[in-house]
């Protein structure tokens, strides 16, 4: 049996090399034990993240040779806004230099201190824009989400139960918008339904709510849709994404993912004065309303990634590939996020390592430990990026306790994936001997980042 066909061919090689068994060893310790501070020489397979990592196409490196690099004006910027306006269906769009630039002029227009955001499951940065104007993040996803095994098929849902309780509890005013992100990255690459954003939308209109996307991995959940939803089998994923906005008054987009591009990302909407004040403020943080902190190539670049990661055939290889990769650890019982997501496969630490308590960070420790085991680079997705309660200061330890193996898009071939998988099963035979790590340095804001660790005995 052979792993998914890839739908194209390899035109330029980047050379890597697995680092000897000391230098891995060495490397982890001098990193603090976070995967973030290794260095990339230092890694074989670099699975932190599918955020900027993808390969471009020849046709997106032949849009940056046309690169228009005038500070007002470029048409890079109109064949951008072309492109979302086509794919997306938003009227409106501003540019900025990544997704978090989108979530900081979103945030700090929309949220007034004291309000809530609703939405499904945090993500890291996201939360954090909430929390800066004075806002808090309740999470409204469905219970399945937070149960590693439940295989709903759509376990990114928002529970509209949640949303009602929220609004009983605190009064619709305190709601400052409903946030609703799509293939849910914290929850393991999970999809919202159709129908569920249609729900969302109706509940929301019926209060007088904003809703807002995380529209950063939007195509991929549209993939899931056309796959597991009634009624969208043989539609184009470019008509799915039209309707899954059309529930939206908005969005944010970091266009380091789907766009298949290394930098860039925007705000988009239907709504003219949320148009008319993020477009005012870009200027301040980004730069100018035609750039917004992007070179012209880049747009260009992201221009023509939105429209090439909606083909139909590029997503099934794309989505299969992060599938082949969780089905060789499930066969060996390696307990993984079920289902396999979008854009990584989930490894759930708690399970893998259940000798350590939650204060000796198993997921952290498992992702330093299979760096060292193989030079494959993974990234924690549990209590450290959850960081403290903004009340109490205490630590949050949330039910997903987990590992992310996150496949850049088009850049690995399957043999990268069967390395993997052999030193994931190679380390679970000796789980039992891998020791506990205690924090020793904690920075202010997203602590995961640049968090260090040591080694506790067994
Ligand atoms: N929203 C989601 C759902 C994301 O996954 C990210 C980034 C952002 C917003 C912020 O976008 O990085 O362009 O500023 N996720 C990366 C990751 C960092 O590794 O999951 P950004």
């Amino acid at each position: 049996m052979h792993g998914p066909v890839e739908p194209f061919k390899i035109k330029v090689v980047e050379p890597v090399k697995i680092p000897s068994e000391k230098r891995r060893k060495d490397a982890i310790r001098e990193a603090g034990f976070n995967t973030f501070l290794l260095l990339s020489v230092d890694v074989f397979i670099d699975l932190l993240t599918d955020s900027g990592t993808s390969a471009m196409s020849d046709n997106q490196w032949a849009g940056m040779m046309i690169g228009d690099e005038a500070y007002a004006g470029s048409k890079n910027f109109y064949t951008l806004e072309k492109s979302v306006q086509d794919v997306l269906g938003y009227k409106y769009m501003v540019p900025t230099h990544q997704g978090r630039g989108a979530e900081h002029l979103m945030s700090k227009n929309l949220i007034k201190p004291g309000q809530l955001v609703p939405r499904n499951m945090y993500f890291t940065t996201s939360k954090l824009h909430v929390e800066l104007p004075g806002g808090t993040m309740p999470d409204v996803i469905i219970d399945e989400a937070h149960d590693p095994e439940n295989t709903h098929p759509f376990k990114g849902n928002i529970d509209l139960k949640k949303l009602e309780k929220l609004i009983d509890e605190h009064g619709v005013e305190k709601i400052a918008y409903i946030n609703v992100e799509m293939d849910v990255n914290m929850a393991g690459g999970q999809p919202v339904s159709m129908q569920n954003l249609r729900e969302v939308y109706e509940f929301a209109k019926e209060h007088k709510l904003k809703v807002i996307f995380d529209a950063t991995r939007s195509s991929e959940n549209a993939y899931f849709i056309r796959e597991r939803e009634k009624g969208y089998e043989d539609t184009p994923i470019i008509n799915i994404l039209r309707e899954m906005m059309s529930y939206s008054d908005g969005c944010i987009y970091s266009s380091k993912k789907d766009c298949l591009v290394n930098i860039g990302g925007f705000l988009a909407t239907h709504d003219k004065e949320i148009f008319e004040k993020t477009r005012s403020e870009v200027v301040v943080y980004e730069g100018l309303h035609t750039y917004g902190g992007m070179a012209g190539r880049d747009m260009e670049a992201v221009a023509r990634g939105l429209r090439e990661g909606t083909q139909y055939e590029y997503l099934k290889y794309r989505t299969n590939q992060t599938r082949y990769l969780g089905e060789l650890l499930i066969k060996e019982n390696i307990p993984v996020v079920k289902p396999i997501g979008g854009h990584a496969v989930f490894l759930n630490a708690l399970k893998f390592l259940p000798h350590l308590p939650r204060e000796q960070w198993p997921a952290q420790t498992l992702s330093a430990a299979i760096y060292e085991e193989s030079g494959v680079r993974s990234m924690e997705r549990g209590a450290v990026s959850k960081g403290r309660d903004k009340i109490t200061g205490e630590n949050i330890f949330p039910k997903l306790e987990l590992v992310r193996l996150t496949i850049p898009r088009r850049v690995y071939t399957n043999t990268h994936m069967e390395y993997t998988a052999e030193s994931i099963i190679k380390l679970y035979e000796k789980k039992d001997t891998i020791p506990g790590l205690k924090m020793v340095h904690e920075p202010k804001y997203l602590r995961f980042f640049q968090s260090r660790f040591e080694q506790v005995s067994l």
